[in-house]
């Protein structure tokens, strides 16, 4: 039995829900072709590697990830830092022969995703990007309905991803609000997951935008804790570190074929806990999906007698192999964790057969070229075309 060792570099949420998403795809996906085995945890201390490791069961804890990139035995180096970090990991593993996992977004700037990207394809190294909304096999059912031609010519897209996380000043400052360390507000953050949604379901080119940033909370209670990310974690209130980061953006963008579409997101939604979703519409139909209903996207086609058209609910199950390694039922529904688990199996397989896995660097370049344009059309108060 072949088995692939891998490292995880940051043990806050995204570290333990990785850390746990191994085991999960080992379970239900079984042993063939390679079982995923965590071997080492690195954070900023010893302390904080410790505890992660401890909570994980995963062996060696080390606070400095050059001991993981510079592992021999380790197969895989798994990104689940702030942003700022994802840069220097990656392509001191890519320089090592290491095959490369990352958190989205997929680095800080523009410049060095495309730097992330090329490494990674001249080393011949398989990469993966941590866009787990849209490993839900349920959009694989929207992605076939566009690209058989069922909604015709594509005419206006709309995405938006509102949540009011982040909204309470009490919350305590964390890397997420600081420029320096996040590289982006919003946009960056669930924007990129927008994008995903886009480039996974349409795969045109993005051409133009037009964004609009608000920062709305000027700052945070200084933290009183350190490591995982905790929604509802508040700090000191006598302490206040400055927000640097966007907390709501509005995008319009063009994309290749003359299609237009719109996009929203806020981190700072009072009342709106997590309202993610989409509409894709063309001339001979839609397609409607929201997470509250994340089993489900409903298909629209414009024909037959106008009082019989209406949509038709398409609910994943396990006709779909990856839902049935984890669920024998149809509505007993796969979640979060879920599609965290189905992304590292993909990363898992891809490595052992040798095919790239999806979404690699390339993907998470394009959706980083539509996020600068973002940044560089609300500086310039006009629109800006995507590089790249
Ligand atoms: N795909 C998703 O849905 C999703 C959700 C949340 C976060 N993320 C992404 O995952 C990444 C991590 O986010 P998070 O929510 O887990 O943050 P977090 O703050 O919970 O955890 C980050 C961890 O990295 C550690 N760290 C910081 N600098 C380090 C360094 N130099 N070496 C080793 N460890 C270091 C921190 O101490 C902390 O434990 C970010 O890039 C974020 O955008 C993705």
């Amino acid at each position: 039995m072949r088995t692939l060792r891998i490292g995880i570099v940051g043990g806050g949420w995204m570290g333990k829900v990785h850390a746990m998403s191994y085991r999960t795809a080992r379970s239900a996906f079984g042993p063939d072709p390679a079982v995923p085995v965590v071997t080492t945890m690195a954070d900023v201390t010893k302390e904080l590697a410790e505890h992660a490791a401890q909570e994980c069961g995963i062996e060696r804890a080390v606070s400095d990830w050059h001991a993981i990139v510079d592992d021999p035995e380790i197969d895989i180096v798994d990104i689940c830092t702030p942003n700022d970090m994802h840069f220097d990991v990656a392509m001191a593993a890519i320089a090592a022969g290491k095959h490369v996992y990352c958190e989205k977004p997929l680095s800080h700037t523009v410049e060095q995703a495309r730097k992330m990207a090329k490494a990674a394809e001249d080393r011949g190294v398989t990469t993966i990007v941590g866009f787990n909304y849209i490993q839900n096999p349920v959009h694989g059912l929207a992605r076939a309905a566009i690209a058989g031609g069922e909604l015709g010519d594509l005419t206006y897209v709309r995405i938006f991803f509102n949540s009011d996380f982040m909204s309470d000043r009490h919350l305590q400052h964390t890397w997420r609000n600081d420029i320096a360390r996040a590289g982006a507000g919003v946009i960056g953050d669930i924007g990129a997951h927008c994008l995903s949604y886009f480039y996974h379901l349409v795969d045109r080119e993005v051409e133009e935008v037009l964004c609009d940033l608000r920062f709305v909370i000027p700052d945070h209670a200084a933290p009183l804790s350190t490591g995982a990310f905790r929604v509802g974690a508040v700090g000191d209130p006598s302490r206040r570190i400055a927000n640097t980061t966007d907390d709501m953006a509005t995008v319009l963008f063009r994309f290749q074929g003359g299609g237009t579409g719109h996009m929203e997101m806020s981190r700072i939604s009072t009342g709106i806990r997590f309202d993610i979703g989409y509409d894709i519409v063309g001339t001979e139909g839609m397609l409607r999906y929201n997470y509250e209903r994340i089993n489900d996207v409903d298909l629209y086609r414009d024909s037959g007698p106008v009082e019989r058209r209406g949509f038709t609910r398409m609910r994943m199950g396990p006709t779909d192999p990856r839902y049935a390694a984890l669920l024998p039922v149809t509505a007993l529904g796969l979640g979060y964790n879920d599609y965290k688990a189905m992304e590292a199996r993909e990363m898992i397989e891809a490595v052992a057969t040798g095919r790239p896995a999806y979404p690699d660097f390339r993907f998470g370049r394009r959706v980083q070229e539509v996020v600068d344009a973002c940044q560089r059309s609300h500086a310039q108060r006009s629109w800006v075309k995507v590089s790249g």
